[in-house]
C-alpha cells in the first residue's frame, strides 16, 4: 500500500481489520520492521486521538516519529499554483512537501476542509498536493472529505464486540454548536457499505450526504424507526452538504438519550470523540456500559498499525 486516503484503497477491509486485532493481541512482533524508517505526521488543524495513536503505532513498528503541528509551527503555507506570494504566505506546498519528504519514509498529513467552497473541499486539493509534492507514501490523518484510519478502527471495533455474524450498525446524526466536516460520517458510510452488516443513516431532513458515500445504506428521517434492533449506534454530528457547510435551525431533539436505547438490541454506542457532553449525546449514555468510546479511541492504535505495517512491507 502506498496511499491510504479512502476505503478504495484497502484490497480486502476484513484481512486489515483482522491484522488489526493480531496486532492488538501481540503488539510488538514487527518491531523490527520500522527498524530506521521514519513517519512525519503533519497536522494543518488539531488532533489528540489520530496524532498519538498513530505515533504509538510508529513507534510499536520500531519506526522513528516526527511531528509537525504545522498550523502553530510550520511557515504559512502558499496552496494555489501560480500565486504572487507577495502576501502573508511564507513557503509553498510544493517546496514544503517535497522537503518533508526528504526527511520522511512514509508521511502522515491531516487537513480539515475550509466549508465555504465544496469544489474545492471535495477536490481534496491540499491533501491530493501532499501526496504529488512529497514523493513518498501518504496516509490520511484525516483529509477534507474522508478519516479512512478512524473508519478502520470503528470497524475493527464492531468486528471485536458483535454477537451476531451481521449486526445492524446505525448511523445517527446529533446537534452540535457549530459547524463540522461531513469526513467522518463520509467515511463511515463509506467502510460500512463495504462491510459484512445492516447499515442505516438516520438524520433530519436537509443533512442529506453526498450519494458517493452511502450507496447500499438504508437513508432515513425517522431515528425511532432507525435505532430498533439496532446493535451499534454511530452518533455524529456533520453541517449540510447542501446547502454546503451550514448549521440548520432546530432538530436538538436528536442528541441521544438513554430512553431512545430501549428499542434497540441492547446497542453499544460509538463517537469518534471529541463529544460534546450533552449536545451530541447525554452523560447518562457516555458514564454508562452501552457506551464503547473509550474501546474504540484504543482500537485507533491497532487501525494505524496494520496500515503502516502494510506500507511499511511496499517501501
Ligand atoms: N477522532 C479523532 O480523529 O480525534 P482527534 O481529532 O483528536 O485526532
Amino acid at each position: 500500500m502506498k496511499l491510504f486516503s479512502s476505503v478504495n484503497d484497502v484490497t480486502n477491509i476484513n484481512e486489515l481489520v483482522a491484522e488489526g486485532l493480531k496486532l492488538k493481541q501481540n503488539p510488538y512482533t514487527f518491531q523490527d520492521l520500522g527498524k530506521n524508517k521514519t513517519i512525519g505526521l503533519v497536522f494543518l488543524n488539531p488532533s489528540l486521538r489520530t496524532r498519538l495513536s498513530t505515533q504509538k503505532a510508529a513507534l510499536n513498528l520500531g519506526m522513528n516519529v516526527i511531528v509537525l503541528n504545522m498550523d502553530k509551527e510550520g511557515w504559512a503555507l502558499e496552496l494555489q499554483d501560480g500565486a504572487i506570494m507577495n502576501g502573508g504566505s511564507v513557503e509553498h506546498i510544493k517546496e514544503a512537501a517535497a522537503v518533508m519528504g526528504e526527511y520522511c519514509d512514509i508521511i502522515g498529513i491531516r487537513s480539515f476542509p475550509g466549508l465555504k467552497d465544496r469544489d474545492e473541499d471535495y477536490s481534496e486539493s491540499i491533501f491530493n498536493k501532499f501526496v504529488k509534492y512529497c514523493g513518498v507514501p501518504v496516509v490520511s490523518l484525516e483529509s477534507a472529505t474522508r478519516h479512512p484510519l478512524q473508519s478502520l478502527a470503528d470497524l475493527i471495533t464492531i468486528e471485536e464486540l458483535k454477537t451476531k455474524p451481521r449486526p445492524k450498525v446505525v448511523l445517527t446524526w446529533a446537534p452540535h454548536v457549530k459547524a463540522l466536516p461531513q469526513a467522518v460520517p463520509n467515511s463511515f458510510a463509506e467502510w460500512m457499505c463495504k462491510a459484512d452488516v445492516d447499515f442505516v443513516i438516520a438524520h433530519p431532513k436537509g443533512y442529506e450526504l453526498n450519494t458517493d458515500f452511502t450507496n447500499g445504506a438504508t437513508i432515513t428521517n425517522n431515528q425511532d424507526e432507525a435505532l430498533q434492533d439496532a446493535d451499534f449506534i454511530y452518533v455524529k454530528n456533520w453541517s449540510a452538504y447542501e446547502p454546503y457547510g451550514q448549521v440548520l435551525p432546530g432538530n436538538e431533539d436528536w442528541m441521544l438519550t438513554l430512553d431512545k436505547l430501549h428499542p434497540t438490541n441492547d446497542a453499544k454506542v460509538m463517537h469518534c470523540l471529541p463529544v460534546r457532553r450533552n449536545v451530541e449525546l447525554s452523560d447518562e449514555i457516555l458514564d454508562s456500559d452501552s457506551s464503547i468510546v473509550i474501546h474504540e479511541a484504543g482500537n485507533r492504535v491497532w487501525a494505524a498499525q496494520a496500515v503502516l505495517k502494510q506500507m511499511l512491507h511496499n517501501l
